[in-house]
């Protein structure tokens, strides 16, 4: 049966790169991309519906309208806004997910994909090779939306049987989409500004060791647990997902290497705490045996993709 995917939070840093993906897959009809935006949207991104997942009416017809029998749930709202605005966080996150399980269930949906966060752990989880069965104790607004998250989407595969399947992601890096508002947000920002002002002033302390994944990675792994053999998911929607960690100093040396006059000076603001609370590298040992993951992506591999592309992007020479 043809696949009819309906992607949430269509416009936002991973969906506008997954939508690409996706069409290239499934064929472009075949891929309806949605979020709050009702202006003019890119041809890259149609079909598209203006879609607030807080309207479960709304949701329920698009769901119905174009006959989705797969969800991509992208919307949210990420750690570092979710801090700003936990009133919003909290309603987007948790009622928005609330609100996708409901019209899947009622529309009997083939398959969710619904992307957890590293931010599900806390300042008690150990903090190196974090596992994926450890304390689950989140300090943000956001991490214990994710957390909770977690829970709920395991709460309807086992009681209604639909077949959800989440990942933890890590702070994502790409050069064609920005980030919305994560606490990672730095490791992309300094791309711009290093090959724009040769200077970049970090949020976070220069220590700060963060897991990150280059976004290719990222959609690749997304697409390969959707399609991997459900008979052999022992678990559903937490699998962590590790690429690469370095701190913000690694990085800046890596683009150093690239680009000599670039600087960097740090100072922390209030994500310092933040990441302070979130794992430096992750153990992802059950996505490599259950599903097959594996990253490709190094720090230098990284680096000089992310360098390479946006040069092109900005009109440097
Ligand atoms: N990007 C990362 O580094 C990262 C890391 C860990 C987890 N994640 C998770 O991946 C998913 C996608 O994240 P992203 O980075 O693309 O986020 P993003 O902030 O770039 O995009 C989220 C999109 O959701 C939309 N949205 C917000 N409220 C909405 C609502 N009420 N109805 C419909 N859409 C709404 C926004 O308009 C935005 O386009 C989220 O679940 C996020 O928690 C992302």
């Amino acid at each position: 049966m043809t696949k009819k995917i309906l992607i949430t939070g269509a416009l936002g840093q991973i969906g506008s790169e997954l939508s690409t993906s996706l069409k290239k897959i499934y064929g472009n009809d075949n891929v309806i991309t949605s979020d709050l935006k009702t202006t003019l949207i890119a041809q890259e991104y149609l079909p598209y519906e203006t879609l607030d997942i807080l309207n479960r009416k709304q949701l329920f017809e698009v769901i119905k309208k174009h006959n989705i029998s797969i969800i991509y749930h992208l919307g949210a709202i990420l750690s570092a806004t979710g801090e700003k605005n936990p009133q919003l966080c909290f309603d987007v996150n948790m009622i928005g997910l609330y609100n996708v399980l409901e019209v899947a269930r009622e529309l009997n949906i083939k398959q969710i994909i619904c992307p957890s966060s590293i931010a599900v752990f806390g300042p008690s989880t150990p903090r190196i090779n974090t596992p994926q069965q450890t304390i689950i104790m989140p300090k943000t607004m956001y991490g214990l939306t994710k957390a909770s998250g977690e829970l709920l989407c395991d709460y309807y595969v086992q009681k209604y049987k639909i077949d959800i399947r989440g990942l933890r992601y890590p702070g994502l890096i790409s050069y064609k989409s920005m980030p919305g508002g994560g606490t990672t947000d730095y490791a992309v920002e300094i791309f711009y500004e290093a090959l724009q002002n040769n200077f970049y002033k970090c949020f976070l302390k220069a220590d700060t060791t963060l897991p990150m994944m280059y976004m290719a990675d990222a959609i690749r792994g997304t697409i390969e647990l959707s399609e991997a053999d459900y008979s052999k998911l022992k678990n559903h929607s937490n699998f962590n997902f590790a690429g690469i960690s370095f701190s913000c100093q690694d990085l800046a040396n890596e683009i150093k290497q690239h680009l000599p006059k670039f600087s960097i000076e740090y100072v922390a603001d209030f994500r310092q705490e933040i990441a302070d609370s979130w794992p430096e590298s992750i153990d992802d040992a059950e996505a490599r045996n259950q599903w097959g993951w594996k990253a490709e992506y190094d720090l230098s591999k990284l680096t000089l993709t992310m360098l390479e592309n946006l040069k092109i992007k900005l009109n440097l020479n």
